[in-house]
């Protein structure tokens, strides 16, 4: 029993770590190997080729494997989005989501959307791939879907095209300098009234909950740790004024949604 025992727990150790080399190798090792390159940088060097590659974003994007990486908040998540926006008038309107992700956010956010009358989806991202993958989990709303292969800090999207903007965990992705100008590119895309939905990553309460997610972000993720203090979204949009903002947090604070409608 007890040898058993042992081996499961050596196999379940051996499984952890061969995902968690994985995920390191497809996200920051191969970041960290390119910018040894001499190779100038361009707007999407900091795409992680997760994102990128067509083969690898088939491979990872798993709903139950990225429920995971949320902590199994994913649903919970989407879900408070797609209330937000089966809550708002958006008859005739249009609804812009900002960055691709995995899983089901966006097909569950274009059907809210639709459903609350939206006539028009923008789907804007940096890279090719993402859009081409979208597009395949969105076949029956074909025709009221637009992809627009644009960059979420330097949008080509004229001023208040949009009545709602849906930005899903890009944040934590782009370097600082860019979080900023990705916040003020949302703000100018939207009409008078129009809300930014915005989830990310945030300080969690609980000590051990912290240690863990910052060791988290120190691994994988490391231009995700600023939006618990000198990067919060936050404090940001708060700012740059004309903005009426509310913040709710998931699982302990380790995730938040903010809701920040434009005067
Ligand atoms: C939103 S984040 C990932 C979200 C989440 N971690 C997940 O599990 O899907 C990744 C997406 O952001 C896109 N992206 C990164 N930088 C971008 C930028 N500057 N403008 C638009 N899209 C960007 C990537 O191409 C990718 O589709």
């Amino acid at each position: 029993m007890i040898t058993w025992m042992m081996n499961a727990a050596i196999t379940l150790i051996f499984v952890l770590a061969a995902i968690g080399l994985f995920f390191f190798v497809f996200t920051r090792g191969a970041l960290l190997v390119g910018g040894l390159s001499s190779r100038p940088g361009n707007e999407k060097s900091h795409v992680y080729p997760i994102y990128s590659n067509m083969r690898l974003i088939k491979l990872v994007d798993f709903q139950p494997v990225i429920s995971a990486i949320l902590l199994f908040q994913y649903h919970r998540l989407v879900s408070a989005i797609v209330s937000g926006l089966k809550a708002t008038n958006l008859k005739n309107r249009k609804v812009l989501i900002t960055s691709c992700a995995f899983g089901n956010v966006i097909p569950r956010v274009v059907k809210a959307a639709l459903d609350a009358g939206a006539d028009r989806i923008l789907i804007a991202d940096i890279i090719q791939n993402e859009l081409v993958h979208a597009k395949s989990k969105l076949g029956r709303y074909a025709g009221k879907v637009q992809y627009i292969e644009d960059d979420a800090t330097a949008m080509k999207q004229a001023e208040g095209c949009a009545d709602a903007n849906v930005m899903f965990f890009l944040l934590h992705e782009l370097p600082h300098e860019l979080k900023a100008r990705a916040l003020s590119e949302a703000g100018r895309m939207l009409a008078p009234g129009g809300k930014l939905y915005l989830a990310e990553f945030h300080r969690p309460e609980p000590r051990v909950l912290r240690a863990l997610s910052w060791t988290y972000f120190k691994v994988f993720e490391p231009l995700g740790l600023a939006l618990w203090d000198i990067h919060d979204p936050l404090a940001f949009l708060k700012d740059m004024g004309g903005w009426s903002c509310e913040r709710t947090t998931y699982f302990f604070g380790n995730f938040q949604i903010i809701t920040a409608t434009k005067h």
